[in-house]
C-alpha cells in the first residue's frame, strides 16, 4: 500500500534517501506497512502510517502521550530538564505554547529571515549568475543555521560552522535505538548546546524586544525556560529545514521544473507546501499509549510504543505535483498535527521560500540544472550529502550584456560550513 518503490524519478530519489539514511529500518518498515496502515512490529511498536490513524494519534492527546518512558520526549528530559515542549503533555504543555504563541509572527519570521537568511542567499544568487556552481546542501545548512542563531541571540559574528559541528554532534548521538542517554551522553549533548544556550542566556538577560529570547524575557518567561526553549529550537530547526531544501530541488528538477518556462509558471507557495508533503523531513514521531485504545482495528495496551511514519503518511500516487491540494487528513501532516503542532512552521516556511524562491527566479530567468547529487548515509534525519546546481545559460547571459560584476565579494553559500 505505501510501498517505498515508486516509478516517478523524484519518488524514486525520496526512497533512496530513506534508504540510504536508514537501510534496515526502512526496509523493514516498508515491508510492515505495504498492506496495513497500522500494523503491531514485535520489538518494536505499533507503526501508523496512513494520514487519518496518523493524525487520529497525534491529536488524541487522552490516548497518546509525547513524554513518560520510552516517548521521543523522554530522550531530552536527562539532557534538557522538563520543560522542553517536546516533553510536555497537558496543562504545562499548553500553558507553555501559550506564552510562546506570537513567537514566530510574521514580523518576527521577516525580520529574522532578512538579517539572517538573506545575505546567504543573496550571496548564492550572485554565484549562479556568474555561472558558478553552488551546493543546496551547504546553502541549506547555512542558512538555518543563521536563522537558528538569529533566533537564540547569538552574536552574528558567530560563523555558521559553529552551530553546524553542534547540530551535527548531537544527530549522530541519536538512532532509531536511542530510547535515553546516559550520564556521560547527556554531558556530551549538553556541553554540544551549550554554544546555543549560553547565547540565549545573555538575550535573555539583555530582554531587548528586539531579540526573540529578549521578548521571552519581557513576557516573564524564567531563564531555564528560555535556555530550554533555545535548545528544541535548535534541535528541531536546522536539521529539518537543511534536509528540506535539497530535497524539495531535487523535485524540481525530477518533474522538469527547474527549466525556464516551467519555472516562471511555478507558485511560490505551491512548490513548498507540496516539495514538503513529498520530503517530510520529520520521518517519523513517537507517541506512548496512556489508556487502551483502538486504532484501524488495531487493539493498543497501555504504554505500548507508536511510531507514526510520519513520511510514509503523506505518500501519494502520481510524486510531486504542486498546486494539487493536500486537503483532509494529509493537511500540514509534514509538520504534525494537534497540541505539538510545530512551533516554528511559519519560520521554517519562510526560510525554505526565500531560498526555494531565489533558485526558481534563476530557474525562470535562465534554466537551472542539478549537476550532482548523492545521498547522505546513514543519519537520522535523511538528507542528500551534497546537491550541486548550476545555470548553463548565465555565463552566456553575462557575456552578452558585457557584464563581469556581481560576483566579486558576494558571499559564498556554503563555503563556511
Ligand atoms: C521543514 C522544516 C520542519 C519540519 C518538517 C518540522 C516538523 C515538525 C513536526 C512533525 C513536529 C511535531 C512532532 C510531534 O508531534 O511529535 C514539530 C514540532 C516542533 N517543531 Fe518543527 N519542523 C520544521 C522546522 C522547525 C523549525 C525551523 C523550528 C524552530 C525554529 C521548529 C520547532 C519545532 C518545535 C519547538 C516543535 C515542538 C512543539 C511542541 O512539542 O509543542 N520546527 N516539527
Amino acid at each position: 500500500m505505501r510501498a517505498l518503490a515508486r516509478t516517478d524519478p523524484g519518488s524514486r530519489w525520496e526512497s533512496r534517501l530513506i534508504r540510504s539514511a536508514h537501510p534496515v529500518v526502512a526496509r523493514v518498515v516498508d515491508v510492515a506497512v505495504s498492506r496495513r496502515g497500522v500494523v503491531r512490529v514485535p520489538g518494536v511498536g505499533v507503526l501508523v502510517a496512513d494520514p487519518r490513524s496518523a493524525r487520529r494519534v497525534l491529536t488524541d492527546t487522552d490516548a497518546f502521550a509525547k513524554n513518560g518512558p520510552g516517548s521521543s520526549g523522554a530522550l531530552w528530559t536527562p539532557v534538557l530538564g522538563d520543560r522542553v515542549l517536546l516533553n510536555m503533555e497537558g496543562d504545562d504543555h499548553r500553558g507553555l505554547r501559550h506564552t510562546l504563541a506570537d513567537l514566530f509572527s510574521p514580523r518576527v519570521v521577516r525580520e529574522v529571515c532578512d538579517a539572517a537568511a538573506r545575505p546567504i542567499v543573496a550571496g548564492a544568487a550572485a554565484r549562479l549568475r556568474v555561472g558558478e556552481e553552488v551546493d543546496v546542501v551547504r546553502l541549506a545548512r547555512e542558512v538555518s543555521a543563521a536563522v537558528i542563531g538569529a533566533v537564540v541571540g547569538l552574536d552574528p559574528e558567530t560563523p555558521p560552522s559553529v552551530l553546524l559541528e553542534a547540530s551535527d554532534a548531537i544527530e549522530s548521538m541519536v538512532t532509531w535505538r536511542t530510547r535515553t542517554f546516559d550520564d556521560a551522553a547527556a554531558q556530551r549533548a549538553r556541553a554540544a548546546l551549550a554554544v546555543v544556550q549560553d547565547a540565549a542566556e545573555s538575550a535573555h538577560a539583555a530582554a531587548s524586544s528586539a531579540t526573540v529570547m529578549g521578548r521571552l524575557a519581557e513576557r516573564g518567561a524564567a531563564l531555564d525556560d528560555a535556555r530550554s526553549l533555545a535548545a528544541a529550537l535548535f534541535l528541531t530547526g536546522t536539521g529539518t529545514v537543511s534536509s528540506a531544501l535539497p530535497r524539495i530541488v531535487g523535485q524540481l528538477a525530477d518533474a522538469g521544473l527547474l527549466e525556464p518556462r516551467a519555472a516562471t509558471a511555478c507558485r511560490l507557495d505551491d512548490v513548498v507546501a507540496e516539495g514538503l508533503r513529498m520530503t517530510t523531513p520529520s520521518l517519523a514521531t513517537l507517541r506512548r499509549v496512556v489508556r487502551p485504545t483502538e486504532i484501524d482495528g488495531v487493539r493498543l495496551r497501555a504504554d505500548e510504543r507508536v511510531v507514526v511514519l510520519l513520511w510514509w503518511a503523506t505518500r501519494r500516487d502520481g510524486g510531486f505535483e504542486p498546486g494539487r491540494p493536500a486537503t483532509g487528513d494529509l493537511r500540514h501532516l509534514w509538520f504534525g498535527a494537534g497540541s505539538h503542532f510545530c512551533l516554528g512552521a511559519p519560520l521554517a516556511l519562510a526560510e525554505l521560500q526565500a531560498m526555494t524562491g531565489m533558485l526558481l527566479e534563476l530557474a525562470g530567468e535562465h534554466g537551472l540544472v542539478v549537476t550532482s547529487r548523492r545521498a547522505a548515509r546513514r543519519v537520522l534525519v535523511p538528507r542528500y550529502a551534497e546537491l550541486t546546481v548550476r545555470c548553463p545559460a548565465a555565463n552566456r547571459a553575462r557575456a552578452r550584456a558585457g557584464s563581469g560584476a556581481g560576483a566579486t565579494g558576494a558571499r559564498s553559500a556554503g563555503r563556511a560550513a
